[in-house]
Order: structure tokens, then C-alpha cells, then sequence
């Protein structure tokens, strides 16, 4: 007993050297390859405290800059993150919290709180590029790091070109090379409906191993639930017989998505926000979609700017015709979907009863977010007038 005992010691201490060497050798293999260090634009080279000291350490993680884009269904999160994935030094994975969801809870249970823990557990291997965490997540478990039905990976332009996706079809996804891809690039985004509330991520943004951003990305709650009633209709049906036939159904609440905590949701995380804690200071950026929708070009500029990055002419041209009104394209998950008018176009579809429901209970909500209520049906349809304030949130960053 006592000599396996020691032999068991004694492993685990030689396992540990080597676990360590290991480690030593991929920091700083990977701290060279990192594209960010031999082409560096302007923008992170001088006010991006990533960018300074901590390379001496060789600490790749922190080196590196992680993007969390927070939001909810229907608020614009895929095109918001489709303006970062298009840049060539970023890592974009889409909603990547979905396989915890669906393990977990499943697909049709929206309950947060139930798979906060997993999700910050995998946000926190993932802003390490370990992406063999995402593996526990599949059933049955991936062989040989492969990982068929990766949620959204179409959408990731890391994950469908070389070296990561070298034939055609690209699925299962080798995660070895995807890990390797991730390191490799000076900016790695997540972006997710499944955490709402930025408090939730204080233990990630305190981590002094991890460098983590957060763009806390809004829209007009009314906007929010018009989309989703067209989007989720089974989900929304009492909204929609309240929408076709004019008459309020007793109860709006059908499990799951209730929209009721959609508001409370965002207002608990703006008003942290507001309250500009340390632990936030420098690192979250409020970013309301009506604003990207209207000027898409200035508001990337500055997405670009406090995540570090430089817009490229490439990432331009991509702008210029995802936005323009004729690039419509209908999908569940789709990008090329709202131009400026569109944002309020929800204003033309929503009854004003609805509306004032709405703005009861998102009161507060809307008031921070700059978001004006209406008071009557002709202030509601007449769209030339916007309800969207100008802001600049500067109490906010
Ligand atoms: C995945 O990629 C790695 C690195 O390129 C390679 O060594 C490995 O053989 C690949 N796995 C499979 C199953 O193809
Ligand atoms: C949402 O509505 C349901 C049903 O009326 C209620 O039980 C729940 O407490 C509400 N949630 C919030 C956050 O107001
Ligand atoms: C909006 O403005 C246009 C052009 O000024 C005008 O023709 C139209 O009647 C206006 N719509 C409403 C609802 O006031």
C-alpha cells in the first residue's frame, strides 16, 4: 500500500514537470506566431495595456485581446459579430454556450440560471483557446477531438477557412487545429444570448490571466419582441393572437421565453454598468443596434477602436454591402437582414396596446438606453419621427 502510494506521488510530480515544460513551450511558441506582435496597427500598439508589459511574461492569454458580445434573441448579435469575425486576425465563435444549453437543459429551455456555472466554466477555458472543453458538451463524446454539428459554425470564417477547414465539407471540426487557429490570433470573440447580465461575468473579467472586453449590445425591447414574435412564433403564440386579433390573451407567459425577463435583465446589467465598478472600468462598451443599423460604418470604428482593432478596407466592403437596403436575405440566424429603416420598422407591426405593455414594463430600461415611449398610435406609426435619442453613454464605458 505505502509503496503504490509513493509511486502514485511520484507520478503525479513528474506529470506535473512535464505538464509544465509543456506549457512553458506552447506560451512561447504560440506568443511568436501571434500575428498581432509582427503586424501591429496603430490603434493597439500604443493605448492597449494587452498589448504592453504582459508580453515580457510570455502569459498568451492575456496577451491576447477576448471579446464577449452580450445580448439577447433578436437584438442584432449576429451581424454585430459578423463585423468582427470578417477581420483577419480575429477568432469568432457564434453562440458557442448553445451545446451547454442543449446538453443541459435542452434546446427549449431558456433557463439561465441552470447553466450559469457550466457557462462561465467554458467561457473560461474558451478566452484560453482550450476548446477541447467544448467536447464535454456532445454526446456522444467526439473522438479524436472531432466535433460534429458545431452550432453556427458556418458563420465563423476561422472555422470554415484554412487551416482549420481544409476540405470541403468542413464538418466534424477538427478541434485540435481550431484550438491551434484560435492561438494564434490576437483577438478571439464570443458572441452570446445565453449570458445576459454582465455581472455574471465579473469572475472572468477580474481573472488576472484573462484579458476580457465586454460590448453589451441593446435594442428597442419592442423591436426585440416584434422580431421574436415573427421569429419564435410558436414560443410567442399568445403574442401572436394578441397581435392578429387585437384582443389580449389573460396570460402572455408560455414556457419558455418569458419577454418579461428581457427587460429586467437588461436594465440589472445596465444599471452595473452605470455604477462603473472597477472590475469594468476600460472593458464594456454599450452598443445599441439602432445606432449600428443608422450608421454602421462610424459605429464599427468604434467597436474596432475598444476592442484594439483597425478597420480594414476589406472589413469596409463587407459594411457596404451587408447594409445596403437591396442585401435582404431572410434567415432565422441570418445578418443580412436590417437595414436603418428596418430597426424600426417593429413600429408598423406591434398594436399600440402591445406597445404600451411594453413600455410598462421596460420603463426603466428604455429610459437608460435612450429609448423614447410613445403615447399614442399616430405618435407610434409615424415613423418619421425617430424614438431613438442621441446618446454617446460616455457615463457608461
Ligand atoms: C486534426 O488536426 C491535427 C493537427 O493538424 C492532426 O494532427 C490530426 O491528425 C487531425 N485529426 C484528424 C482526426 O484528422
Ligand atoms: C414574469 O411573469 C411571470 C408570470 O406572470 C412571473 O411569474 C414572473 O415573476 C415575471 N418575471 C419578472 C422578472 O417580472
Ligand atoms: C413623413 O414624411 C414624408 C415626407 O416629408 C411625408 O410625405 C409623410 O406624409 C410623412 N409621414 C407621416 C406619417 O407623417
Amino acid at each position: 500500500m505505502g509503496c503504490s502510494w509513493k509511486s502514485v506521488v511520484l507520478l503525479v510530480f513528474a506529470l506535473t514537470i512535464v505538464q509544465y515544460v509543456v506549457i512553458q513551450t506552447l506560451t512561447s511558441t504560440s506568443y511568436w506566431l501571434c500575428p498581432a506582435h509582427s503586424r501591429t496597427s496603430p490603434a493597439h500598439s500604443s493605448s492597449d495595456p494587452a498589448f504592453k508589459s504582459d508580453d515580457l511574461k510570455g502569459t498568451n492569454s492575456r496577451s491576447r485581446t477576448h471579446v464577449i458580445i452580450l445580448t439577447t434573441t433578436r437584438a442584432g448579435s449576429t451581424f454585430t459579430a459578423e463585423l468582427l469575425n470578417q477581420h483577419p486576425h480575429v477568432f469568432c465563435l457564434f453562440e458557442p454556450l448553445f451545446h451547454v444549453q442543449d446538453t443541459v437543459t435542452g434546446p427549449n429551455n431558456f433557463d439561465r440560471e441552470l447553466i450559469l456555472g457550466a457557462s462561465r466554466d467554458l467561457l473560461w477555458s474558451l478566452f484560453r483557446c482550450d476548446l477541447f472543453a467544448l467536447e464535454r458538451y456532445f454526446r456522444p463524446a467526439p473522438i479524436d477531438h472531432m466535433v460534429p454539428n458545431l452550432f453556427m459554425r458556418r458563420f465563423s470564417r476561422a472555422m470554415t477557412q484554412p487551416p482549420v477547414c481544409q476540405d470541403d465539407p468542413c464538418d466534424p471540426v477538427n478541434l485540435t487545429r481550431a484550438a491551434q487557429a484560435c492561438r494564434e490570433k490576437s483577438h478571439v470573440v464570443y458572441k452570446t444570448v445565453r449570458v445576459v447580465v454582465v455581472e455574471e461575468l465579473r469572475p472572468l473579467l477580474e481573472d488576472p490571466r484573462l484579458n476580457v472586453k465586454v460590448i453589451q449590445l441593446v435594442r428597442d425591447p419592442r423591436g426585440i419582441l416584434s422580431s421574436r414574435i415573427e421569429t419564435f412564433s410558436h414560443w410567442y403564440k399568445p403574442w401572436n393572437v394578441w397581435k392578429s386579433s387585437g384582443l389580449r390573451p389573460a396570460s402572455l407567459h408560455i414556457n419558455p421565453p418569458q419577454f418579461n425577463s428581457t427587460c429586467h435583465e437588461l436594465h440589472a446589467s445596465l444599471k452595473t454598468a452605470q455604477r462603473r465598478p472597477r472590475w469594468l472600468r476600460g472593458r464594456y462598451m454599450l452598443l445599441r443596434y439602432e445606432d449600428l443599423c443608422r450608421n454602421p460604418l462610424q459605429k464599427t470604428k468604434e467597436i474596432y477602436d475598444f476592442v484594439g482593432l483597425s478597420v480594414t478596407p476589406s472589413v469596409e466592403e463587407w459594411i457596404r454591402v451587408n447594409t445596403a437596403s437591396n442585401a435582404w436575405v431572410e434567415d432565422k440566424y441570418g445578418t443580412r437582414r436590417d437595414s436603418a429603416a428596418n430597426a424600426e420598422s417593429w413600429r408598423l407591426k406591434l398594436p399600440f396596446d402591445m406597445v404600451q405593455h411594453v413600455q410598462e414594463e421596460c420603463r426603466h430600461a428604455l429610459s437608460i438606453m435612450g429609448y423614447r415611449e410613445v403615447r399614442s398610435p399616430q405618435e407610434l406609426r409615424d415613423t418619421n419621427v425617430s424614438l431613438v435619442q442621441d446618446e454617446t453613454f460616455e457615463a457608461l464605458v
